[in-house]
């Protein structure tokens, strides 16, 4: 299975480091943040990947990573020439992936303790559609907030950074998608802040009932935050990808 990185965006609630440096190039404990997304889904069995980053961005990548001989991967790279959002960045590894070929997607700024093996695993195994990976969190209006069918554990819907959460889960950033994925992100229109929303694309699947979740157990933060990026350097001090 492939899986694309997504790191390109703007790092907004970094600044001002990210004036100077890409969000997914600042030090992580010993490492810069890309390389733990990197270790993780070589970890778990997959060793082609997609990085999608801005272009000015693009040389910091390739001196830390190169063409991924030395972590074990291959790296195809993509450039996002503007944030456009997620879907949008997403949809630049369309080229990349097969028809009828499955593969899994994972924001940059994501970083998990527990091996991603199990997901990818249960994943392969999935007939159709499409899955997510949940986690119980304490202030899930950060996030992507799902409302569950508990009859079926498929997703009814994905409310984006809602103000009266329905759930104490939240939707990490790694994601599981058919190649049919990129027909979706083709009936996505660009939200009110102006980015086409992975959640929109979710929700696509959701309505037709091709939805699944996963629920993770163990430590996860997304690392966009100066908080969760102190943490994420506390709790990944000794880690050696
Ligand atoms: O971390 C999980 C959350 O990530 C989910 O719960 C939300 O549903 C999802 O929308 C997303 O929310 P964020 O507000 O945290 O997304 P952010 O804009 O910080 O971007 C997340 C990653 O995606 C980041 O590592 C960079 C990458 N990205 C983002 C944008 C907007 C791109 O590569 N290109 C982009 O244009």
């Amino acid at each position: 299975m492939k899986a694309v990185i997504l790191a390109g965006g703007t790092g907004t609630r970094l600044k001002p480091l990210t004036f100077w440096t890409n969000k997914h190039l600042l030090p992580v404990g010993r490492y810069p943040m890309i390389c733990f997304g990197v270790a993780k889904l070589r970890e778990a069995g997959i060793r082609d990947l997609v990085i999608v980053t801005g272009r000015s961005a693009l040389g910091g990548f390739a001196d830390v990573l190169g063409s991924g001989r030395d972590w074990g991967v291959s790296i195809v790279y993509r450039v996002q020439e503007e944030a456009g959002g997620i879907a949008q960045a997403l949809d630049l590894a369309r080229p990349i992936i097969g028809t009828g070929e499955k593969f899994a997607v994972l924001l940059g700024d994501n970083l998990f303790e527990p091996s991603l093996r199990p997901f990818v695993e249960q994943f392969e195994q999935q007939k159709d559609g499409a899955m997510v990976v949940l986690k119980q969190v304490k202030d899930p209006r950060r996030y992507g907030v799902p409302k569950l069918d508990a009859a079926t554990g498929k997703i009814e819907f994905i409310e984006e950074k809602p103000v009266n959460p329905l759930s104490s889960y939240c939707v990490t950033g790694l994601y599981f998608y058919p190649s049919d994925v990129f027909s979706i992100i083709d009936q996505v229109k660009p939200s009110e802040r102006g980015e086409m929303e992975i959640t929109d694309v979710n929700n696509i699947f959701a309505r037709e009932g091709r939805l699944q979740a996963k629920v993770l157990d163990g430590w996860w933060t997304d690392a966009g935050t100066f908080e969760s990026l102190e943490e994420a350097g506390r709790k990944l001090k000794g880690f050696l990808p």
